[in-house]
């Protein structure tokens, strides 16, 4: 991504860091002993092999499975987790992992207000029973270069919104992250405004393949993959995800986002993925799969052609 911000100091566009480097010793003793991820149970040993995991995070779901899944090969768990962007927590990629371990994802709230009949409050629990839950495994594009395929777990966000019942005011959603600059070391900068905003056209959150996303790989979600709900939009570039989200508000304007303050010129509103405009200090017909060494063709709408009339007649050239 790009930092404007008073710090000054404009992070490179990186390329995907090599799995070695970033796996540090401990880790890497672990998984030369050949021990598994997935066979490993208890806070100890997770925290071990994830440091930063907490215990949330391996509390297992039950969940049938979407077809809206990719059949693609999913990427590794390890990678997933270990090569994040969340800059409530830090701006290197091995950061989130580093550091989430302080942050507490329970008790939760999400506020859901603005122009909607039913306004509601919803703790965890309430979450948790909105929607059964479904696996999705998703294509998910960061606008930096690289990808990766997440088994996400969660439902529609369209689940949610039908219960809340928008007014014929509510044209799009704002989301809200959490602002806790005691437990997110990140929020103790001025990379970006905090809280972290982002923002959908109505009708863009109401599409089937929008997702209020609780879990991956089995299990609830780590907090550095945005512990315990966040935002999934697969046909959009990364930051459109918002992580740990606290409030969905329905409003008459298109919001300001985060990373549009941030650099209006390079991250507009709609930031559908789209190998034909390039990012201004890049191009972004293609990218990394992590694990992978090759780079490959960026998918229109990253694949998913079926949002494709949520766009029809408009430029996207200049609605980018
Ligand atoms: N949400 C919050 N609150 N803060 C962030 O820094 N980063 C975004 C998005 N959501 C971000 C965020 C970006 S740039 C990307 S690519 C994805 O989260 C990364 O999600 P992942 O780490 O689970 O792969």
């Amino acid at each position: 991504m790009f930092i404007r911000k008073k710090s000054g100091s404009d992070i490179p566009y990186s390329e995907v860091t090599p799995k070695s480097l970033y796996m540090d010793r401990r880790r890497f003793l672990a998984a030369a002993a050949g021990v598994g991820a997935a066979a490993l149970a208890g806070d100890k040993l997770l925290d071990l092999i994830h440091p930063g995991a907490s215990a949330h995070a391996d509390t297992r779901l039950q969940y049938s499975k979407s077809q809206y899944s990719t059949t693609e090969k999913e990427t590794p768990y390890q990678d997933v987790t270990h090569y994040n962007n969340f800059y409530e927590f830090s701006t290197d990629k091995d950061g989130p992992a580093k550091l989430a371990g302080t942050f507490h994802p329970l008790p939760w709230t999400i506020s859901v207000d603005g122009h909607v009949k039913n306004k509601m409050k919803l703790d965890y629990d309430a979450i948790m029973k909105l929607a059964p839950l479904e696996e999705r495994i998703y294509r998910h594009r960061c606008v930096e270069g690289w990808s990766i395929v997440v088994p996400w777990i969660g439902f529609s966000l369209n689940n949610l919104i039908n219960k809340v019942q928008p007014t014929s005011k509510a044209k799009f959603v704002e989301f809200t992250s959490v602002y806790r600059p005691s437990e997110m070391p990140g929020q103790r900068t001025n990379i970006l405004d905090w809280p972290y905003v982002e923002g959908l056209r109505l009708d863009e959150a109401m599409h089937p393949l929008t997702m209020l996303t609780v879990g991956m790989y089995g299990q609830t979600l780590p907090n550095q993959d945005g512990a315990p709900v966040r935002l999934t939009v697969p046909w959009k570039y990364g930051f459109k995800s918002a992580k740990s989200i606290v409030e969905i508000k329905f409003i008459d304007y298109m919001p300001e986002t985060s990373w549009h303050r941030a650099a209006p010129n390079e991250y507009g509103f709609y930031s559908n993925v789209n190998p034909h405009v390039d990012h201004p200090r890049w191009s972004q017909a293609t990218e990394r799969r992590l694990g992978d060494f090759f780079r490959r063709p960026t998918l229109m709408f990253n694949g998913y052609d079926q949002v494709a009339p949520l766009y029809t007649g408009m430029d996207l050239r200049k609605w980018f």
